[in-house]
Protein backbone atom coordinates (compact mmCIF):
# COMPACT_ATOMS: atom_id res chain seq x y z
CA UNK A 1 0.00 0.00 0.00
CA UNK A 2 1.64 3.65 -1.52
CA UNK A 3 2.39 5.21 2.36
CA UNK A 4 3.48 9.05 1.89
CA UNK A 5 2.69 10.18 5.24
CA UNK A 6 6.49 9.46 5.88
CA UNK A 7 7.49 12.61 4.08
CA UNK A 8 3.88 14.65 2.96
CA UNK A 9 6.08 17.59 2.30
CA UNK A 10 8.61 16.07 0.31
CA UNK A 11 6.29 14.39 -1.99
CA UNK A 12 4.04 17.09 -2.83
CA UNK A 13 7.32 19.16 -3.46
CA UNK A 14 7.87 16.49 -5.94
CA UNK A 15 4.27 15.99 -7.53
CA UNK A 16 4.46 20.11 -8.34
CA UNK A 17 7.89 20.32 -9.95
CA UNK A 18 7.00 17.23 -11.63
CA UNK A 19 4.32 18.63 -13.59
CA UNK A 20 6.94 21.15 -15.27
CA UNK A 21 9.32 18.38 -16.61
CA UNK A 22 10.01 18.60 -20.37
CA UNK A 23 9.55 15.05 -21.40
CA UNK A 24 7.50 15.37 -25.03
CA UNK A 25 10.12 12.45 -26.49
CA UNK A 26 9.69 10.10 -23.86
CA UNK A 27 6.35 11.70 -21.94
CA UNK A 28 7.86 10.00 -18.82
CA UNK A 29 7.31 12.94 -16.41
CA UNK A 30 9.37 12.67 -13.17
CA UNK A 31 10.03 15.22 -10.29
CA UNK A 32 12.77 14.76 -7.32
CA UNK A 33 13.01 16.48 -4.24
CA UNK A 34 15.59 16.70 -1.71
CA UNK A 35 15.47 16.88 1.46
CA UNK A 36 19.38 18.93 3.18
CA UNK A 37 20.52 18.29 6.60
CA UNK A 38 20.01 21.79 7.17
CA UNK A 39 16.14 21.06 6.17
CA UNK A 40 15.80 22.94 3.06
CA UNK A 41 14.26 21.81 0.15
CA UNK A 42 15.39 21.33 -3.35
CA UNK A 43 13.24 20.42 -6.59
CA UNK A 44 14.17 19.41 -10.43
CA UNK A 45 12.09 17.80 -13.19
CA UNK A 46 13.49 15.86 -16.10
CA UNK A 47 14.59 18.16 -18.97
CA UNK A 48 14.61 16.02 -22.25
CA UNK A 49 16.59 17.44 -25.63
CA UNK A 50 16.36 16.58 -29.50
CA UNK A 51 19.57 15.30 -28.93
CA UNK A 52 18.39 12.18 -26.56
CA UNK A 53 21.26 11.28 -24.95
CA UNK A 54 21.76 15.20 -23.85
CA UNK A 55 18.42 14.85 -21.04
CA UNK A 56 18.80 15.43 -17.71
CA UNK A 57 17.39 13.13 -14.76
CA UNK A 58 15.03 14.71 -12.08
CA UNK A 59 17.27 14.10 -9.78
CA UNK A 60 20.16 15.73 -11.41
CA UNK A 61 18.49 18.68 -11.27
CA UNK A 62 17.30 18.89 -7.38
CA UNK A 63 21.02 18.33 -7.16
CA UNK A 64 22.30 20.68 -9.15
CA UNK A 65 19.36 23.17 -7.39
CA UNK A 66 20.82 21.59 -3.97
CA UNK A 67 24.83 22.50 -4.80
CA UNK A 68 24.20 25.93 -6.52
CA UNK A 69 21.94 26.87 -3.36
CA UNK A 70 25.50 25.80 -1.24
CA UNK A 71 24.45 22.67 0.46
CA UNK A 72 26.23 19.25 0.22
CA UNK A 73 24.11 17.12 2.32
CA UNK A 74 21.20 14.72 0.91
CA UNK A 75 19.03 13.40 4.32
CA UNK A 76 16.04 12.11 2.39
CA UNK A 77 15.03 12.54 -1.72
CA UNK A 78 11.81 11.72 -2.89
CA UNK A 79 11.14 10.66 -6.82
CA UNK A 80 8.32 10.41 -8.06
CA UNK A 81 6.43 9.36 -11.86
CA UNK A 82 3.43 8.46 -13.09
CA UNK A 83 4.74 4.50 -14.04
CA UNK A 84 1.78 2.01 -13.01
CA UNK A 85 4.68 0.31 -10.86
CA UNK A 86 7.72 0.65 -8.89
CA UNK A 87 10.33 3.22 -10.98
CA UNK A 88 13.39 3.83 -9.26
CA UNK A 89 16.72 6.11 -9.66
CA UNK A 90 18.42 5.34 -12.79
CA UNK A 91 22.30 3.95 -12.27
CA UNK A 92 24.04 6.96 -13.06
CA UNK A 93 21.51 8.81 -10.48
CA UNK A 94 22.20 6.53 -7.82
CA UNK A 95 25.82 7.25 -8.34
CA UNK A 96 25.01 11.13 -8.46
CA UNK A 97 22.81 10.80 -5.15
CA UNK A 98 25.75 8.88 -3.34
CA UNK A 99 28.11 11.68 -4.34
CA UNK A 100 26.17 13.77 -1.71
CA UNK A 101 24.59 10.92 0.50
CA UNK A 102 25.46 9.83 4.18
CA UNK A 103 24.79 6.02 6.09
CA UNK A 104 21.41 7.19 6.88
CA UNK A 105 20.35 8.44 3.96
CA UNK A 106 16.94 7.84 2.72
CA UNK A 107 15.71 7.24 -0.82
CA UNK A 108 11.71 7.25 -1.45
CA UNK A 109 10.70 5.67 -4.88
CA UNK A 110 6.97 7.01 -4.93
CA UNK A 111 3.86 7.26 -7.52
CA UNK A 112 0.97 9.38 -7.70
CA UNK A 113 -0.52 7.75 -4.87
CA UNK A 114 2.85 7.96 -2.55
CA UNK A 115 5.39 6.30 -2.00
CA UNK A 116 5.80 3.07 -2.76
CA UNK A 117 9.34 1.86 -1.54
CA UNK A 118 11.94 2.97 0.45
CA UNK A 119 15.35 2.44 0.40
CA UNK A 120 19.08 3.44 2.43
CA UNK A 121 21.93 4.55 -0.13
CA UNK A 122 23.45 0.66 0.63
CA UNK A 123 20.29 -0.88 -0.96
CA UNK A 124 20.13 1.64 -3.89
CA UNK A 125 23.90 1.45 -4.67
CA UNK A 126 25.75 -1.27 -2.42
CA UNK A 127 29.39 -1.32 -2.12
CA UNK A 128 29.72 1.97 -3.71
CA UNK A 129 32.43 3.90 -4.76
CA UNK A 130 32.10 7.30 -3.60
CA UNK A 131 34.83 10.26 -2.43
CA UNK A 132 36.35 8.23 0.40
CA UNK A 133 38.07 6.25 -1.51
CA UNK A 134 40.13 9.28 -3.44
CA UNK A 135 40.54 10.87 -0.42
CA UNK A 136 42.20 7.84 0.96
CA UNK A 137 44.82 7.87 -1.75
N1 LIG B 1 14.40 9.77 -15.66
C1 LIG B 1 14.62 10.53 -14.54
O1 LIG B 1 14.36 11.74 -14.53
N2 LIG B 1 15.14 9.92 -13.45
C2 LIG B 1 15.47 8.60 -13.40
O2 LIG B 1 16.10 8.16 -12.44
C3 LIG B 1 15.01 7.69 -14.46
C4 LIG B 1 14.69 8.35 -15.75
C5 LIG B 1 13.89 10.43 -16.86
C6 LIG B 1 14.91 10.51 -17.97
C7 LIG B 1 14.03 10.62 -19.18
O3 LIG B 1 13.69 11.98 -19.37
C8 LIG B 1 12.77 9.86 -18.80
O4 LIG B 1 12.81 9.73 -17.39
C9 LIG B 1 12.66 8.47 -19.42
O5 LIG B 1 13.81 7.74 -19.21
Amino acid sequence: MPDDSADPELFEAARAVQRHAHAPYSDFHVGAAIRTADGNVHVGCNVENAAYPQSVCAEAGAISAMVAAGERTIDVILTVCDADGLATSCGGCRQKIREFAHPGTIIHAAGPDGIRKTYTMEELLPDSFGPEQLLSE
